[in-house]
C-alpha cells in the first residue's frame, strides 16, 4: 500500500532562493533513489513560492500542494489577499491542505468555511488534505473523539450539499486524505504514543467510512513533531498511512529519512 509523506513548509523559508534550494535538494535525492509506488511525496510551499516550486517539480514524482485556498470564490473576485482554487491549480498545485489548526486558530476557520473551501477545491479538481486534531485542553479532558467527530462533520455536510451525493462520494474517495494533527504535538516535540495515534486513526477511518460507502478506504496521516528519529515507529502501524511533516520537512535529508521510513514499512 502506498504511503503519503507531505511536507508543510508553512511560512518558510524567507526567500524564493531558499525555497528553490530546498526543492532542488529534494529533487536530486529523489531522482536517484525514491520509489513513488511505495511512498508518494508532496510539498506545500507558501503561496508566494508555489508557482516556482511547482514548476521546478513538474517532471518529478513529487507533488505540490497549497496550504490553503479562498473561501469566497473558486475563481476570481474582489477578495483582497486571497488566492482561489483556480489560481492555485494554475500555479501548478494539484492538492491543497485545508483546516490546518493554525488556520483554525489564527484565521478562525470553522466548519462552514471549510465546507465552502472543500467545494471550491473540488471545482478545480484539487485533492484535499483535511487536517483535524484536538488541543491540549481537549486532550486532557478526554474530548479527542468528540472534537474529531465535530471536525469531520464537514464531510457529510459537503455530501448533502452536492447535487449528486454518490458522485461526490466517489470523487472524495480519490481526492480526500485526512491528517490527524493533535494541536499539542505541533512544533512541540511532544508526541502521542503510536498506540494512541493508531486508535484515533481507526476511529477516523470508521467515522469517515460511515458517511458513504466509497469512503471506506480513506488514508489517514499523522502530523505533529514527526522527525527522522521517530518516523519508523509511526510507519510501523498499519493504521498510519503516512505523515504530514512541518519543521522536519524544511531539511531535505530529514524529510527524506521520514519518507524512507514509510516507504520501507509499507513496501
Ligand atoms: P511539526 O512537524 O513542526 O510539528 O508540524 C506539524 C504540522 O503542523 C504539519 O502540518
Amino acid at each position: 500500500m502506498q504511503a503519503w509523506v507531505i511536507g508543510n513548509w508553512k511560512q518558510n523559508p524567507a526567500t524564493n532562493h531558499d525555497a528553490m534550494a530546498l526543492a532542488d535538494a529534494l529533487l536530486s535525492a529523489t531522482a536517484k533513489e525514491f520509489d513513488k509506488k511505495t511512498c508518494q511525496l508532496m510539498v506545500a510551499p507558501s503561496c508566494i513560492h508555489l508557482a516556482t516550486v511547482s514548476a521546478r517539480l513538474q517532471d518529478s514524482s513529487l507533488l505540490c500542494a497549497a496550504q490553503d485556498i479562498s473561501t469566497h470564490s473558486a475563481s476570481i473576485g474582489a477578495y483582497t489577499g486571497d488566492c482561489s482554487a483556480e489560481q492555485i491549480a494554475d500555479a501548478g498545485a494539484t492538492w491543497t491542505l485545508l483546516g490546518h489548526s493554525e488556520r483554525r486558530q489564527y484565521h478562525k476557520e470553522c466548519n462552514d468555511i471549510l465546507v465552502q473551501k472543500m467545494r471550491n477545491a473540488l471545482t478545480q479538481d484539487l485533492g484535499i488534505v483535511f487536517c483535524v486534531g484536538e488541543t491540549q485542553a481537549q486532550y486532557d479532558a478526554k474530548q479527542t473523539l468528540d472534537v474529531l467527530t465535530e471536525q469531520l462533520a464537514v464531510i457529510p455536510t459537503l455530501l448533502q450539499q452536492a447535487e449528486q451525493t454518490a458522485d461526490c462520494a466517489d470523487i472524495l474517495a480519490k481526492r480526500l486524505i485526512i491528517a490527524y494533527e493533535p494541536v499539542w504535538a505541533i512544533g512541540t516535540g511532544k508526541v502521542p504514543t503510536v498506540a494512541e495515534v493508531s486508535a484515533t486513526h481507526e476511529y477516523i477511518k470508521q467515522t469517515v467510512a460511515s458517511f458513504a460507502a466509497p469512503l471506506a478506504d480513506i488514508n489517514v496521516l499523522y502530523g505533529g513533531s514527526v522527525n527522522a528519529a521517530n518516523a519508523d515507529n509511526f510507519a510501523a502501524s498499519p493504521m498510519i498511512n503516512g505523515a504530514l511533516v512541518g519543521g522536519a520537512a524544511l531539511n531535505a535529508e530529514s524529510f527524506l529519512t521520514i519518507a524512507d521510513a514509510f516507504a520501507r514499512a509499507k513496501a
